[in-house]
């Protein structure tokens, strides 16, 4: 849903942004900016600032910054809709409500009827687990080392060996029959009327990235078929759209997740202090819960059973993985089965040098596929090589296609150039030859990195020194700013300021996309230097007044390059073109007073 940009800024502007950080962030004062340690990556020392004055953060270290809700999206992985109730209630903003059809307002309800029921379903285990009848389970769960922390903060439970308690507990509590099926939490047929689904097993509240229960997965204790039996898909339960501890792996601040294969995985996991594991629901990852997991980190680790089941899922889980861009790495768990076995016979520190040791996920595929394999036979090993080939060909960079090339061919001890040959006749595309390390360590500044840094300077330099826009009026317009980007932020930085009331902060609500918020908070975060990065001392006259005619000459001179490139394609291109010649001639000519 798009709200209004009149009540983003709103709800943005009644959220102070340092109340709002220090209550995440220790923060001290200096100056008129906020330190404290950055969230979003290790440091000892604070380079994450926020500043009141501009309402952004914005860290010197790593470079994450932006406004309010960029903040709490990052922090708490929260998406926009998301980020806005949580501002919107903190201010007291009442949110306009969805315009909604008769049958969209029917679903709903039915949705929130069938989360409370869940949530009465999950309470009703919980106390048969910790009442007169729950000894069993109890017993299982302490025979499996779970902690009684660790049972609450799952909400674990057990239902009763009888068939009925369940339905009659509902009913008592009002809810009908109809959608008390409709959960998943019994059936109903001829012969038994409405029957409870689960019992005499110790039960797995499932839930969702908010932390309410969606379905369960309720174990056999001990032997028994189905070892676990999980609620249906319902309205509420999409198994292949949601993660078996994701409400708690979403406040890591790991940027990768470790995928398990199942619930007790990520409990023992979680109870030695691996708040980033998850698994799937009792089905095959799937790629929606891939693009799910994108929203929380970069790469995944995968943490299979040792087994040929789990291997084999590794394997499918990596292509998914690949698919939505991220990295997958596969943990080495032997001798132990799961990662739950490895963790209570080698504990915590163990698995984490696992961690820190795993796999890269090609060369997991490769060893796999060499199982398949005789190498002391040169057919079989030759057909190898050309399986790996082929592999490599799926790699869309060059320069990581070559990078795997050299990895692979160290390895076996095959010729690159061979490789190489085989790698172009799978693919038909042009492999690079291994391009010479330049001979000085001076590394040519990109052209396009030039124009834009000339350009960012610029903005940085006008939100600083508002007063300058006057001064550069005449010569410099929006149109000369030829970074999409840049060009939007000086839109509105120039009206801002010539309407008097500007503020960094309500720009980056205009981007969506977090590096584009985090390019924009860098605008008004870059320290002030001259085109050949030498800082400015903002009070030392007649070098400033160089550094910043530089800047400006260098701005025009971009953008009429810009537009005369463009003449053939663009006819309002011309008009920038023959006044843009005018224009930076004069101002060549001209000084620039900063006072
Ligand atoms: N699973 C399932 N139904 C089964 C068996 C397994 O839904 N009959 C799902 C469950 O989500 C389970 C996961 O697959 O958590 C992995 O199965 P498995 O490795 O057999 O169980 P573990 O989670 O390792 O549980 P345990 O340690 O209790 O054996
Ligand atoms: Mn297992």
């Amino acid at each position: 849903m798009y709200y209004p940009d009149e009540l983003v800024e709103e709800i943005r502007s009644k959220n102070d942004i340092v109340d709002v950080i220090s209550g995440y962030v220790r923060l001290t004062k200096k100056g008129s900016t906020h330190f404290g340690l950055c969230p979003f990556h290790n440091e000892k020392t604070g380079s994450f600032s926020v500043s009141g004055h501009k309402q952004m953060f914005y860290c010197f270290g790593c470079g994450a910054g932006g406004n309010v809700y960029t903040f709490l999206m990052k922090y708490e992985n929260d998406t926009f809709q998301e980020a806005i109730e949580k501002l919107a209630d903190r201010a007291g903003v009442k949110l306009p409500e969805l315009e909604m059809t008769e049958e969209q307002k029917k679903q709903v309800s039915e949705k929130a009827r069938l989360l409370e029921i869940n949530k009465e379903a999950a309470k009703y285990f919980y106390y048969q687990l910790r009442g007169d009848n729950g000894k069993l389970g109890l017993k299982y769960f302490a025979e499996r080392q779970l902690s009684s922390e660790t049972m609450k903060k799952f909400g674990l439970g057990y239902s009763l060996p009888y068939s009925d308690d369940l339905v009659k507990y509902l009913k008592s509590k009002g809810y009908a029959d109809e959608l008390i099926v409709k959960a998943g939490l019994a059936s109903h047929d001829e012969k038994r009327g409405t029957h409870d689904k689960f019992w005499n097993r110790v039960m797995f509240p499932i839930q969702d990235a908010n932390h309410r229960v969606i379905g369960f997965g309720g174990r056999v204790m001990g032997e028994g078929e189905p070892k676990y039996l999980n609620s249906p898909e319902t309205p509420i339960f999409d198994k292949s759209r949601n993660l078996f501890g994701l409400n708690f792996a979403r406040s890591s601040k790991k940027d990768y997740l470790i995928l398990c294969e199942g619930y007790m995985d990520v409990i023992s996991m979680h109870q030695a202090g691996f708040i980033e594991a998850v698994a799937s629901l009792g089905t095959a990852f799937t790629s929606g819960q891939a693009s799910i997991v994108k929203r929380f980190c970069s790469s995944v680790i995968l943490s299979y059973d040792s087994d040929g089941a789990g291997t084999k899922a590794a394997l499918r889980a990596i292509g998914i993985l690949r698919e939505v861009g991220l990295t997958a790495k596969v943990l080495n768990l032997k001798p132990y089965k799961d990662p739950d076995e490895f963790v209570k016979n080698l504990g915590a520190d163990a698995l984490q040098e696992r961690i820190d040791n795993a796999q890269n996920s090609f060369f997991f595929e490769v060893d796999v596929l060499e199982r398949d394999y005789n190498l002391k036979d040169p057919e079989e090993k030759t057909q190898f090589h050309r399986e790996i080939a082929k592999k490599i060909c799926n790699f869309a960079d060059e320069v990581e296609r070559n990078n795997y090339i050299d990895a692979i061919c160290e390895r076996y001890s095959i010729s690159v150039d061979a490789m190489r040959k085989m790698v172009v006749g799978y693919a038909g595309i042009g492999i690079a030859k291994p391009v010479e390390p330049p001979k000085s360590g001076v590394k040519k500044l990109d052209p396009d990195e030039g124009r834009r840094k000339a350009q960012r300077l610029l903005i940085t330099w006008i939100s600083e020194e508002p007063e300058l826009l006057d001064k550069i009026d005449k010569y410099i317009g929006v149109s000369d700013f030829t970074e999409d980007v840049y060009r939007k932020v000086a839109e509105k930085l120039f009206d801002g300021i010539r309407q008097g009331d500007f503020e960094p902060a309500s720009l980056i609500s205009m981007f969506e996309d977090e590096e584009v918020q985090k390019e924009v908070a860098l605008l008004f975060n870059t320290k002030l230097t001259g085109l050949n990065g030498i800082p400015i001392e903002m009070d030392s006259g007649l070098d400033k007044e160089k550094a910043f005619h530089d800047i400006i000459v260098k701005v025009k001179t971009n953008s009429l390059d810009y537009y005369s490139s463009k003449l053939a394609s663009d006819v309002t291109a011309i008009t920038q073109v023959v006044e843009g010649k005018k224009k930076l001639e004069e101002l060549k000519n001209i000084k620039i007073h900063l006072e």
